[in-house]
């Protein structure tokens, strides 16, 4: 274990529970359909959580599928050793596919041009025997997402030229859902339609891929029906509902990341003293500010200016009030006993200051908060049995 370093007692902090994670995506496991596998999306340093360590513990349990958001993912994961599949959510710029081919990936594919691409960039390499096997392609359909893939009826020509060009291989045909995570199933429902629908089509034509893959998390959770061989959960593997209507179903997972933070000064206020940018608040009565060394640089969002709350050391909560700085925020702690030094906690799993209540008091949904925790925030690792536990640069 890495000795700390004596810097971070003056830094924000998130502490992840590798083993949180991994008993999440057991507990995930136990509820898989039809003998679907997972893919472990690990996009967005795992949703704030850090890409290399929590894809090492998933990797430990024997999760063997990544999906991630950009090359440089794909480049840090194998970097760091993750010998899995890694598949690209989304089609890549011609330039990134020469130096990430022969790393192993798994693409997906919207188009007849995007398959093109791959093909070509795959002939010098296997010619140079950079490049030993075809490069799996995903084709992505559009069944209601309405962000990228052909509409069903387009997906036959993109599937064909995976099929038969040169130094790639139709592996799967994936579909993602808008609205997976409402009470209401009848949209799911309607793009899964559309997608069988597509896959029996494609079939009919002689193309059937490896894997068909649909689910997230709300699907994984709701909708059993969509696990098809691949189910790929980004949230639920982090302990956190996708959504409020989920969270029963979510109720046995652990959310995995708490955000602490430094009180860096303490004073007693009369009624009256404004606080912070914009004197957005004034105290109505005598109380305590504490002053915390977070910021929205830290991923706290600004928003969070008289809505946010931190659970203090000695219990209770306290109001975020006045503007979030860059660096700083002040808390009304009442008659709290504080001094500089004491650590507040953020962000944590459940109650006043958890995400999923944040979120909602902003307007937006637990993933945002999470995956714009910091670069400045250390990364404090427990359990996960590996060799990255202990202090990291976030
Ligand atoms: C294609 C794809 N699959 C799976 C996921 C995981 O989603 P969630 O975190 O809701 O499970 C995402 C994330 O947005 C995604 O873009």
């Amino acid at each position: 274990m890495p000795t700390p370093d004596p810097l971070d007692a003056a830094a924000p902090v998130a502490t992840i529970d590798l083993d949180a994670i991994a008993a999440n995506a057991a507990r995930l496991r136990t509820r898989l359909h039809g003998g679907a596998d997972l893919l472990a999306a690990v996009k967005a340093d795992a949703y704030g959580h850090g890409l290399l360590p929590v894809a090492r513990t998933l990797a430990a349990t024997g999760v063997r599928w990544f999906g991630v958001a950009t090359p440089h993912e794909v480049r840090t994961l194998r970097d760091g050793g993750v010998a899995g599949r890694i598949l690209v959510f989304g089609p890549l710029p011609a330039p990134a596919l020469p130096p990430l081919l022969p790393r192993g990936v798994d693409l997906s594919v919207a188009t007849t041009d995007d398959v093109a691409a791959v093909a070509d960039a795959a002939a010098p390499l296997r010619a140079a025997g950079e490049l030993r096997e075809d490069v799996p392609l995903h084709v992505a359909i559009d069944t209601g997402m309405g962000r990228i893939g052909p509409p069903p009826d387009g997906v036959a020509a993109v599937a064909r030229a995976a099929a038969d060009l040169e130094g790639v291989r139709l592996e799967g045909v994936w579909t993602h859902f808008a609205r997976a995570d409402e009470a209401d199933p009848a949209p799911t429902d309607a793009q899964h339609a559309a997608y069988l629908a597509a896959l029996d089509a494609l079939a009919a034509d002689g193309l059937t891929p490896t894997l068909a893959h649909a689910a997230n998390s709300a699907a994984t959770l709701a909708h059993p029906a969509t696990h098809h061989d691949l189910v790929r959960p980004g949230i639920a593997l982090y302990g956190h509902a996708p959504a409020p209507d989920l969270a029963d179903a979510a109720a046995d997972l652990t959310p995995a990341l708490t955000l602490d933070a430094p009180v860096t000064f303490v004073k007693d206020v009369p009624a009256g003293t404004a606080v912070s940018y914009g004197h957005a608040w004034t105290a109505p009565r005598a109380t305590r500010i504490a002053t915390v060394r977070l910021g929205y640089a830290d991923g706290y969002p600004r928003a969070a200016s008289n809505l946010g709350d931190a659970h203090l050391p000695g219990g209770g909560a306290a109001r975020v009030v006045g503007r979030v700085c860059m660096d700083q925020l002040m808390l009304d702690v009442g008659d709290a006993d504080l001094e500089p030094g004491d650590r507040v906690t953020l962000l944590a799993g459940a109650g006043p200051a958890g995400a999923a209540t944040l979120a909602a008091r902003l307007g937006t949904i637990p993933y945002e908060l999470l995956a714009r925790v910091g670069p400045r925030v250390v990364r404090r690792y427990r359990g996960g049995g590996s060799p990255s536990s202990g202090d990291a640069p976030g």
